[in-house]
């Protein structure tokens, strides 16, 4: 049995969550390793549906150990929050089965008032993120002032550090012209909900030792996606996190062997949320029709997500430097109907034809999709659950993805529903 962990390919939204949780009812541990409360899963189970954020997504079921990574960056307060809505769902939270990284950082108010400020300050770059204080508190975790899912415990050690944090943040403040934090409020405020994390602070590596001791089945819960990664992505337009597998192991405090089989989650199209670069993205009618038929808003922000072509070679490229192991095609359903499908197979870019996607920003920008176009199905893939379901041109059409992405299929989504999947491997099986 391996240990799998679970990407995205393209830029997030590739339906994670789906495949996660039917992976995951077999997993005894699911990690998150990255990213926070900007990711946003919608769990169906049974009919009902569960919106997690920065909760693994094996929280909903019974019997597992949920971990929250030292690699995560954690809102308190919203992680308290979403806590609470799932216990209103009925969902058991106990100490027993959620455990986050005493080494995690934490994500503070005046993260998100900078993110906010940042984003609306004309003279910067607009990235549009989810002004959720993710860039910013893993800028304080990398120069080291960042306070921690441990400092809590302490608040000594807390009161001196959120002076050397604010010693920082209010020079910053004073510059973007906006008030400057209080620190004895923060110390407050921080003591005031330090309780209710310490309950579930771990030494979360320790856990995973042991898992692994006792031969247990773990499930590493990426989240956002490969062209999302902060350095293997649309570098500028990326989160601050790697979102690569490799981070699996780094976020979570296990040697990079833990992992064995990655699953990149890969929709059929792209989309994309938030401002940069994006090939293949469609200004016309058909665009149009794959936002609406793929419902593609945002589960944590409600914005409308930008939708284009399938691009092969982006996804080729996210799974070399991810090291994808197989593919779970998701959203199939979606192409139903349509005459022709257009493929990414290459970008023009002068009079050069590449076969890879260029790190510098401008050319990001400038690339033209040289596309391949590929026969459409009139006939519905929805709720398909075998080969046999299939059009033949639908077949065809993964076929071909698959040359071209130089991944093998493992799985293919065709509804929210979790039973509505072909699968081809078990990557619990490899
Ligand atoms: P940040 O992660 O909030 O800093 O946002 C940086 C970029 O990542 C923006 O383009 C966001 O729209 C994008 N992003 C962050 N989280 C997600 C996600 O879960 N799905 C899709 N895009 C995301």
């Amino acid at each position: 049995m391996a240990n799998v962990a679970v990407v995205g390919s393209q830029w997030g939204d590739e339906g994670k969550g789906k495949l996660v949780d039917w992976l995951s009812e077999r997993a005894d541990v699911v990690v998150r390793f990255q990213g926070g409360h900007n990711a946003g899963h919608t769990l169906v189970i049974d009919g009902k549906v569960y919106k997690l954020s920065l909760l693994p997504s094996g929280i909903v079921r019974g019997g597992k150990t949920s971990i929250i990574g030292n690699g995560v960056v954690i809102d308190p307060w919203a992680l308290l929050k979403e806590i609470e809505t799932l216990r209103g769902q009925d969902v058991t939270i106990t100490a027993e089965n959620l455990k986050i990284a005493e080494n995690a950082t934490l994500i503070l108010p005046l993260h998100g008032e900078l993110d906010a400020l940042r984003e609306d300050a004309t003279a910067a770059v607009k990235i549009g993120t989810t002004r959720r204080g993710i860039g910013p508190a893993y800028e304080d975790k990398v120069a080291r002032r960042a306070i921690r899912v441990s400092d809590l415990a302490d608040p000594e050690l807390l009161a001196k550090k959120i002076d050397t944090l604010l010693a920082h943040h209010n020079a910053l403040r004073r510059g973007l012209g906006a008030e400057e934090v209080d620190g004895a409020d923060l110390l407050a405020k921080l003591q005031e909900i330090a309780p209710k994390i310490l309950e579930f602070s771990d030494i979360v590596w320790r856990r995973l030792d042991e898992a692994k001791r006792d031969r247990k089945l773990v499930l590493f819960e990426g989240a956002q996606g490969a062209m999302l990664d902060n350095d293997h992505g649309t570098y500028p337009f990326v989160t601050s996190s790697n979102t690569v597998a490799g981070q699996a192991a780094v976020g979570s405090g296990v040697g990079p062997g833990a992992v064995s089989y990655v699953l990149g989650i890969t929709k059929a199209y792209t989309t994309r949320v938030g401002e940069g670069p994006f090939p293949t993205e469609l200004f016309d009618d058909i665009g149009q029709g794959l936002g609406e038929r793929g419902k593609e808003f945002g589960v944590v922000t409600g914005r409308k997500r930008r939708c284009g072509w399938f691009d092969a070679v982006m996804v080729r490229q996210a799974v070399k430097t991810g090291g994808i192991t197989g593919i779970a095609l998701t959203k199939l359903d979606v192409l139903d109907g349509m005459d022709e499908l257009k493929v990414c197979v290459g970008y023009k870019l002068g009079d050069k034809v590449l076969d890879y996607y260029p790190s510098n920003m401008a050319d990001q920008a400038e690339v033209e999709p040289v596309y391949e176009t590929l026969e459409g199905w009139s006939d519905s893939t929805f709720g398909a659950r075998s080969w046999d379901d299939l059009p033949a041109t639908a077949v065809k059409y993964i076929r071909r993805v698959e040359e071209l992405i130089e991944a093998p299929i493992a799985l293919v989504s065709t509804s929210p529903e979790r039973e509505d999947t072909i699968l081809v491997k078990d990557p619990f099986l490899d």
